[in-house]
């Protein structure tokens, strides 16, 4: 039997990057697992057939974490498909590299709402779904700690919201036995922040390790805070950053 046989998961965001990995993570450890979506359907429908082929039950949800009464709704629809939910996993996320004069409202807001809104709605509607050993896990962003270059101001604060959101829900939850803990990934190699570039060279200079990490270094920590071994573990922050903090 594998660690996560008959537990049920939602990961949003996840039809690319580190949110598709920590699927093919939970499915190949025993999970079903319902993911969201936003524009990219056709990468979804593939990472479906891929652990569907494996064995595993995994179904996609098209939702739009801008939009409240979508993620309210996915949330849903995978209680639905799953007959029930034990693990949520907040991962759809997007980082809007602008230094402040530029910054428009519109551009702030909407980060504002897939970075954080999301995640508080998702956690409101999983909730009163979630037995004594649910788990939430946040994927937050290692920028809440430490912002190397200018642009990220606003990305970075989004990302110290989903760290004092978990400090607090962790609190509130607790005593129901529902973990909450978030995961700070450091630079990991994804469309969103390529292992190549300028950027990217820089950003190796700062890590112990001297490299980017990849989507399963993220989904391995993940596939451990799932389990229903790790329940007196919460409101903590896992950094996965290669030393970028050391
Ligand atoms: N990569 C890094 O270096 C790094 C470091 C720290 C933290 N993180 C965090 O890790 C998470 C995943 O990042 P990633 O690098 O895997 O990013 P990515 O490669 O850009 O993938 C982002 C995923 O989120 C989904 N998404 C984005 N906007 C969405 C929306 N409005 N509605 C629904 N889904 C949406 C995308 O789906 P669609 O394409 O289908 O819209 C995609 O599956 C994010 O929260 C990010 O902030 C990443």
């Amino acid at each position: 039997m594998t660690n996560l046989q008959g537990r049920r998961a939602l990961v949003t965001g996840a039809s690319r990057g580190i949110g598709a990995e920590i699927v093919r993570r939970l499915a190949a450890d025993g999970a079903s697992v319902a993911f969201t979506y936003g524009r990219s359907a056709a990468e979804a429908e593939k990472l479906v057939a891929e652990a569907t082929a494996n064995g595993a039950k995994v179904v996609a949800i098209q939702a739009d974490s801008a939009d409240a009464e979508q993620v309210a709704k996915s949330v849903d629809d995978a209680v639905a498909q799953l007959g029930g939910l034990d693990v949520l996993v907040n991962n759809a996320g997007v980082a809007v590299l602008r230094d402040i004069e530029s910054f428009s409202l519109d551009e702030f807001d909407r980060q504002l709402a897939i970075n954080v809104r999301a995640v508080f709605v998702a956690i409101q509607r999983a909730v009163p779904h979630l037995d004594s050993d649910g788990r939430i896990i946040n994927i937050g962003s290692i920028n809440a700690d430490r912002v190397p270059g200018p642009g990220l101001a606003a990305y970075a604060m989004t990302k110290a919201a989903v760290a004092g959101l978990t400090r607090g829900l962790a609190r509130e939850l607790g005593p129901r036995g529902i973990t909450v803990n978030n995961v700070q990934p450091g630079p990991i190699a994804t469309d969103m922040n390529p292992d190549e570039g300028e950027f990217a060279e820089s950003a190796k200079e700062l890590m112990a390790m001297g490299r980017y990490g990849h989507p399963s270094d993220v989904a391995g920590v993940v596939g451990y805070l799932a389990g229903r071994d790790t329940g007196y573990i919460t409101g903590a922050n896992w950094n996965v950053d290669g030393g970028f903090t050391v």
